[in-house]
């Protein structure tokens, strides 16, 4: 993805580190890229991996923006998900 397709949207990272990818964020991404596709949310928001950010005792850990998500779980990603995107869409 280049520098223009990126101007204006919000972005969220899914950590892709070994401890959170093997807490769930493997599974979490393709979930991830299905809500943003089924909410229409492509235009506004870039999704992309990360290596660890060094919080693995915290996850699987999300980004949206500054702030930070931990313990996002299978049980409470889409949860977590429907909070960051009501809040700002
Ligand atoms: S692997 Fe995700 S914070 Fe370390």
């Amino acid at each position: 993805m280049n520098q223009d397709s990126r101007k204006n949207k919000k972005e969220l990272i899914i950590c892709l580190g070994s401890a959170c990818f093997s807490r769930g964020n493997k599974n979490a991404v393709q979930i991830i890229k299905d809500y943003i596709k089924e909410h229409q949310l492509e235009d506004r928001v870039y999704f992309h991996g990360c290596h660890c950010m060094d919080k693995c005792q915290d996850g699987p850990i999300l980004k949206f923006e500054d702030k930070v998500y931990t313990q996002v779980n299978s049980d409470r990603l889409l949860y977590v998900l429907d909070e960051i995107f009501h809040k700002y869409f």
